[in-house]
């Protein structure tokens, strides 16, 4: 075991219960909730779509984020350090951290340009400068944005920068006072916005849209998505929930947390989906997935309400802040796998971090204006990003750490961390999850992943 593989002598943690679970949830959260979720449910089969959603939750999410949170809390070190010191021996897991390093760098530099964008509407918002009941006019505002390869360096910069200052302050300074403000005020800014978007005509096709199951529509391609969203929608396979396991506090009951986190992520799903739909079917627009519901539909159904620049700046911060919770916690692997392997100082790792990340993120902010040419194997940039990280570093991430906890750490160390060394009652809980960490869960990863490299043809 080298020096940087033994835990820190004195290492950042959450001070509390409540700051365990903001950060876990501020993770968890992010932009997946604001479209992605609500969008896939009503175009998928609605009530169906959301079942087997939960069911991919049961059998894969959550296995794997107590399995993630349980490396990091016995180790307490970062996800390199903490494989290479549960199993010195034998094949080499540590470079599981490797990979969930390389997964949380790509996915930051696609993350913050959408992010970035963000950021910009709020200020767009703010101004006004955003409203048109025109959704050419809207998609123009958007087109100008994205294709200006100044402002989409300069925003994404800020974004960096902003998520870096945060890290800066450290984890219970940072991370944890951050979330903590954060999440009850994503809460109430989401809950008044869909209040108010319940009172308006378009409601009741909205919640027919989201939640009438449509049996029918449950293909195997719908079955196959609904298991990647749910794995992408823990933020798992990319080191995220390690790195925050190793900050838990010792008492924190780890199964429980992460059965809250997970419905309390669900919450924001559907809360985020009764906001947005019933304003969109109010005003005739059709429902859409991606950038074109969250930059050009929403700012011209919003035109259209009184008090719509309120309500548009309102969403748009709401968003900024599930993102923010999100980057905070992909963006603290790198700096503390850099800070802990390499010696660096944490505020000297989070600038390293933040240098890489401006020169490959730059590649995916360009990838609209200066390198929308660029494509090779006919994608951009950011395209490759998203395909790389999303197709085969977090499924691949997901499938060896069930493989770690399922055959190599064993069911007896993996009982001891989930029982709080025998205060809790939670061994038969650890019986079951290890077998579907040996079994189950890496077969239906396998299938997402050979589904999602195109094996199957068409899904
Ligand atoms: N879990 C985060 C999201 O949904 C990464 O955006």
């Amino acid at each position: 075991m080298s020096p940087s593989d033994s835990p820190g002598a004195k290492r950042g943690g959450f001070s509390s219960g409540l700051g365990v679970l903001a950060a876990a949830l501020g993770s968890a959260v992010g932009l997946g909730n604001i479209w992605k979720f609500p969008s896939l449910t009503g175009a998928n089969g609605g009530a169906g779509f959301l079942l087997v959603y939960l069911l991919s939750t049961l059998l894969i999410g959550l296995p794997l984020m107590v399995a993630e949170i349980a490396i990091g809390r016995q180790a307490r070190a970062n996800p390199i350090s903490a494989l290479r010191q549960l199993k010195p021996h034998g094949a080499p897991w540590w470079l599981v951290g490797v990979a969930g390093m390389g997964a949380a760098f790509l996915i930051l530099s696609f993350y913050s340009e959408v992010v970035a964008w963000v950021f910009a509407y709020v200020a767009k918002a703010l101004t006004g400068s955003l409203l048109s009941a025109d959704p050419a006019q809207t998609q123009a505002s958007f087109d100008t944005l994205v294709t200006d390869p100044v402002q989409s360096l300069l925003w994404q910069w800020l974004v960096l920068a902003f998520i870096g200052s945060i890290l800066l302050l450290g984890v219970t300074k940072g991370i944890e006072a951050v979330t903590k403000k954060l999440m009850p005020l994503l809460f109430l800014l989401l809950i008044l916005l869909c209040g108010y978007s319940l009172t308006l005509p378009g409601a009741a096709r909205a919640l027919s849209f989201l939640f009438a199951p449509e049996w029918h529509r449950i293909t195997p391609a719908v079955v196959l998505t609904a298991m990647g969203l749910a794995f992408f929608k823990l933020s798992i396979g990319m080191g995220t929930m390690m790195t925050y396991g190793s900050y838990f506090t010792a008492a924190q009951n780890i199964p429980a947390t992460a059965v809250r986190v997970m419905l309390a992520d669900l919450s924001v799903s559907l809360l985020a989906g009764m906001a947005i739909f019933p304003a969109v079917f109010s005003f005739g627009f059709a429902p859409s997935a991606g950038p074109s519901l969250v930059f050009i539909t929403i700012p011209a159904v919003f035109a259209q309400i009184p008090g719509g620049q309120v309500l548009l700046a309102a969403f748009f911060i709401l968003t900024a802040i599930a993102a923010t919770g999100a980057m905070l916690s992909i963006m603290e692997v790198p700096v503390v796998i850099l800070h802990e392997r390499q010696g660096l100082t944490r505020p000297r790792a989070t600038l390293l971090t933040l240098l890489l990340l401006m020169l490959l993120g730059a590649g995916c902010a360009l990838s609209q204006s200066l390198l929308a040419q660029f494509q090779p194997g006919g994608r951009t940039l950011f395209d490759w990003a998203d395909y790389l990280s999303s197709n085969l570093l977090m499924p691949a991430g997901g499938i060896a750490i069930a493989l770690f906890v399922g055959w190599a750490w064993g069911e007896g160390a993996f009982a001891t961390q989930l029982s709080n060394h025998g205060q809790l009652h939670n061994r038969a809980l650890a019986r079951w999850l290890c077998l579907l960490l040996r079994w189950v869960t890496p077969t239906l990863i396998l299938l997402v992943m050979l589904a999602g490299l195109g094996v199957f043809g068409g899904a």
